[in-house]
């Protein structure tokens, strides 16, 4: 597919030839630039997505590469989904970023792509949309932020805001110091700094191989991030010169390799949303059960916030991604293809680890096991999620009285209500929380601990819902739960009072309700009104599949790979 689609583009005969040209031309090109291989540079910037706002820069970088290598770089514009400013939440939207970068890959007269992203929900959407379209293309993330400081604290978004957001219900804190933390917690253009989903989803990018090594931790505003988009310009020429699609990318040993890498750094479990719906987009069944199987043989290496100590600055001192893939090469599929046009062993051969704090050794992980399980149990048949390298110990086996919110709005009504009939003991259950119930499954699923226990010194409590997190956020939260409550699935079922056991240990979640009550309940079962009657709402409520498949739409599923040739004008 060398260059053909933008050659055939810029060479038709007759008006399409011309008008194609003219307007190009009037543009300030010419056609020494139409001969060349033309890149798409599809940038997610927005003023409102924070963790985006800096990518133009970037943008002008690999432009520069581009022009480097002999290609001809146009930059345009996607769907941006910010964390902070996007209500009621950016998972909303993720199918629609997704459609928008694959079509505009296929319409326009590409020969090539890079996809700038950052915050959580733009990575994965840019590459389920580049593995549809299976054009050559490469990722490149803005970075993460710089450290926060705060009186000799090393502050993280977003996990010091929960963090000290509790101790300020808890009156330790007062408010002046509520605040100053809130003025030095973000220093820095980039994503959030700890090991949350936009870290997780631009470092396993690495893995999968369709970024460049160094794309996870450099900072934002370092000047090798600039670098780097450098060098992913004067990549992607050659890579649409040797014509490698990310369907030779996206393999079942490539999607080994992330999750492995995942467990590794105590990754997101949004991350066990977003991978199998990119898998979906390449063809590949990525069940629950492969992620709880490589979990089992994956030590936890990476000694970051929210299961560790330190942040994505500290790693990029310490060595970076590449420096952690190479300490589990001996557990990853070596040989596999990246977008360097060599394999993953090879991009991190010389890779060195200067912090063994930071990165520990397979001989001495900080656990054993990687950092995220999946459960099943009459509570969850289709599969539940829970970070457990983020949990209380001493709650991994837990059994409780379920204490039941029926949806967020219930949950906020009432949870720090000082009259809340509730023990350390209890297990918080919210419903209606799922890709439909929510809609969009937002990350409500760190349900916050009763202010009254809060004051009496309780941190984590047992935590249930169909819901997801925010890859910042810790303690002993079970998420993903399916099917979900709003299609009727064991958790709408769940009353007050009723026993919740869970075993991480067993990967167990288990409601010791019996079967004959559960059926009576289901028979006195209603689902909740559709949140949307018209519009994208209603095509997404239509069509989302459920956590274990990756909230995918189910249309959206595998690929259509672009025509060799531009498309014709009708
Ligand atoms: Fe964008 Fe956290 S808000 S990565």
């Amino acid at each position: 597919m060398t260059q053909s689609r933008s050659r055939s583009f810029f060479s038709e005969s007759g008006v399409a030839g011309l008008t194609h040209r003219a307007f190009t031309a009037g543009m300030g090109y010419d056609s020494a630039d139409m001969a060349r291989p033309l890149i798409g540079i599809c940038n997610t910037s927005s003023e409102l997505n924070p963790c985006n706002s800096h990518l133009p820069a970037l943008a002008a970088a690999v432009k520069r590469g581009v022009l480097q290598a002999g290609g001809f770089p146009l930059e345009f514009p996607t769907i941006s989904l910010g964390e902070v400013h996007l209500s009621p939440t950016s998972m909303l939207w993720r199918n629609l970023a997704a459609m928008d970068t694959e079509e505009m890959i296929r319409g326009n007269p590409l020969d090539g792509v890079v996809l700038l992203t950052n915050c959580d929900k733009t990575t994965p959407a840019a590459l389920m949309g580049a593995a549809s379209a299976d054009l050559p293309s490469i990722m490149l993330s803005g970075g993460p932020m710089l450290n926060g400081h705060y009186q000799g604290e090393v502050l993280g978004a977003c996990t010091d805001c929960r963090r000290y957001t509790a101790e300020y219900l808890a009156g330790e804190i007062d408010g002046a110091t509520y605040r100053e933390v809130e003025a030095n917690l973000v220093r820095s253009a980039g994503h959030c700094m700890v090991m949350g989903t936009a870290s997780t989803m631009n470092s396993l990018m690495e893995a999968l191989g369709m970024a460049l090594p160094g794309n996870g931790a450099i900072p934002a505003v370092d000047s090798r991030r600039m670098q780097l988009a450098a060098a992913v310009g004067r990549q992607i020429v050659r890579l649409v010169e040797a014509d490698i699609r990310p369907s030779q990318i996206l393999t079942p040993a490539a999607f080994d390799n992330a999750i492995t890498l995942l467990h590794a750094l105590g990754g997101s479990t949004n991350a066990i949303a977003h991978l199998p719906a990119i898998a979906g987009r390449a063809g590949i069944e990525l069940p629950l059960s492969r992620f709880d199987e490589l979990s089992r043989r994956s030590p936890l290496i990476a000694n970051l916030r929210p299961t560790g100590s330190y942040q994505m600055e500290d790693l990029f001192y310490a060595g970076g991604i590449p420096a952690v893939l190479k300490m589990l090469l001996p557990l990853l599929h070596g040989e596999a293809l990246t977008v360097t046009g060599r394999s993953l062993a090879e991009n991190v051969a010389d890779a060195a680890t200067s912090n063994a704090e930071i990165i520990r050794s397979l001989d001495d992980p900080l656990q054993p096991e990687g950092g995220l399980s999946i459960l099943r149990g009459n509570l969850a048949p289709d599969g539940a999620v829970i970070k457990h390298a983020a949990a209380t110990p001493a709650l991994m086996s837990h059994r409780g009285p379920a204490l039941v919110f029926q949806d967020v709005a219930d949950l906020r009504a009432r949870i720090h209500d000082s009259a809340l009939d509730v023990t350390p003991d209890h297990v918080l259950v919210l419903q209606n929380s799922g890709p439909i119930g929510g809609p969009g499954m937002p990350e409500v699923g760190n349900l916050p601990i009763p202010q009254k226990l809060l004051k009496r010194g309780v941190r984590d409590m047992l935590r249930l819902s169909d819901a997801r997190m925010s890859g910042t956020s810790y303690g002993t939260i079970v998420l993903h739960i399916a099917p979900e409550a709003a299609l009727g699935g064991p958790l709408a079922l769940v009353r007050d009072g009723d026993e919740i056991e869970l075993d991480v240990a067993g990967r167990r979640l288990q409601l010791h309700v019996d079967d004959a009550e559960l059926a009576s309940r289901r028979t006195g079962w209603t689902p909740p009104d559709p949140a949307y009657t018209r519009g994208y709402g209603q095509l997404y409520l239509r069509h989302v599949n459920q956590a274990p498949q990756g909230c995918d739409f189910d249309f959206l599923r595998g690929r259509t790979p672009v025509t060799a040739t531009a498309q014709p004008k009708f």
